[in-house]
């Protein structure tokens, strides 16, 4: 129901380049990119979970670095480049870190993946080479309520391996 005292949002237009492709909209301006990748371009990989910047479920690489979704305008990535989890795989192949995951059990319900993959993948992009410490500590903005995170460290180990031997 509209409120007559409410100020009215203003809008923009935004251009952002997500999974390669160049994306534009007019949006409120108060849009965050959690809503404009899950609900502008029905991107739903991207989860929600706190939507206070704690969870990491809504991660995804913003010019290669790992952000919080909800925690950031979509506004903000205008003119810049968004990965989602839908961006990873190479035409259908999954990416390392994607199929790491899978064949290590890196996951059980599956809410937290997609943040876990997108920041594993930031996290290996930096250092190729990550000690367990720095995978927790690397991964210690994503929370997982399932899986008790040795298989999550396991993954990622994995993907790091795979990486290094070019596969
Ligand atoms: S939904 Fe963004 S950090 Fe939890
Ligand atoms: S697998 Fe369920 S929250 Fe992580």
């Amino acid at each position: 129901m509209s409120n007559a005292n409410q100020e009215p949002q203003s809008e923009l237009i935004v251009t952002i380049t997500v999974n390669g492709s160049k994306t534009g909209e007019i949006i409120p301006a108060r849009t965050l990119l959690s809503e404009y990748v899950r609900e502008h371009l029905y991107l739903t990989g991207t989860h929600r979970g706190c939507e206070t910047a704690k969870c990491g479920a809504c991660t995804v690489l913003l010019d290669g670095k790992a952000v919080k979704s909800c925690n950031v305008l979509a506004a903000q990535a205008n003119g810049r480049n968004v990965t989602t989890v839908e961006g990873l795989d190479d035409h259908g192949k999954l990416s390392p870190v994607q199929q790491s995951f899978w064949d290590n059990h890196g996951m059980q319900c599956g809410y937290c993946t997609p943040g876990f993959v997108i920041a594993s993948t930031a996290l290996l992009n930096e250092n190729p080479n990550p000690t367990i410490d720095e995978i927790r500590f690397g991964l210690a903005g994503n929370i997982c309520r399932c899986t008790g995170y040795t298989k999550i460290i396991e993954s990622v180990q994995d993907a790091a391996h795979r990486i290094n031997k070019g596969s």
